[in-house]
């Protein structure tokens, strides 16, 4: 009989907008892919459910909901997620997430609406991510890499709070690991293929904890 099946890893990317996340992890589930590794891309917000269909015309400016709304359905659509990503991760494919509950709070504290206390406390319990890479990228040269497209968080200034806001939620936070993200492509693919080949290693040896936070 064939022994169980190692587990994949959870992997989740983090970063202001325009750090590059999506390209690197499109090139990460490649080079996965390249060695064998079971691999499966996943993006927050989901806007293809039903809280993703509101969180999708609030980011575009079509409704106006209050910052503790949102915030919430952010989290729903982590939680209604969740147990499709335990299923696969158990099957032994990796997840690599962009964005996850770490942006959730760093989004919702830089409105200063809400302490770090109050944004963390609905995403506590949910999947722990096995490695979070944080795409470091001054504002400035996030901004300029491409036009904001125009959704509702796209504006230098607040961009440069949700930056301070993810510098305070990685540190003393083991899994978070801290990528220069203002480099050329290649050598951040090369950074981010190594962090996570050893994440998929440690993963096979310690269980799928559900404990973000707790
Ligand atoms: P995206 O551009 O990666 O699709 O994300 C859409 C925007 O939503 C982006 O500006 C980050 C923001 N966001 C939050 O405010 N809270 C969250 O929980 C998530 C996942 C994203």
């Amino acid at each position: 009989m064939m022994g169980k099946q190692p587990r994949g890893a959870l992997v989740v990317f983090e970063g202001i907008d325009r750090s590059g996340k999506t390209s690197q992890t499109n090139l990460l589930n490649g080079a996965l892919s390249a060695r064998g590794i079971p691999s499966a891309l996943r993006r927050f917000p989901d806007r293809t459910t039903p809280t993703g269909l509101l969180i999708s015309s609030y980011l575009e400016g079509q409704k106006n909901l209050s910052d503790q709304v949102i915030h919430l359905l952010f989290s729903s659509n982590r939680w209604e997620a969740t147990s499709e990503m335990k299923e696969t991760l158990e099957s032994g494919t990796t997840l690599i997430v962009d964005r996850y509950a770490y942006s959730g709070v760093a989004y919702t504290a830089a409105k200063g609406a809400a302490d770090l206390d109050w944004c963390k406390a609905p995403d506590r319990g949910l999947l722990t991510p096995d490695l979070v890479i944080y795409f470091d990228i001054p504002t400035s040269v996030a901004a300029s890499r491409a036009e904001y497209g125009g959704e509702r968080y796209e504006k230098v200034e607040f961009q440069e709070k949700v930056r301070s806001q993810f510098a305070k939620l990685g540190e003393g936070d083991k899994r978070w690991a801290i990528v220069d993200a203002a480099r050329p492509g290649e050598d951040i693919h090369e950074a981010v293929l190594g962090l996570v080949l050893e994440a998929v290693e440690r993963a096979k040896n310690e269980p799928l904890r559900e404990d973000l936070w707790v």
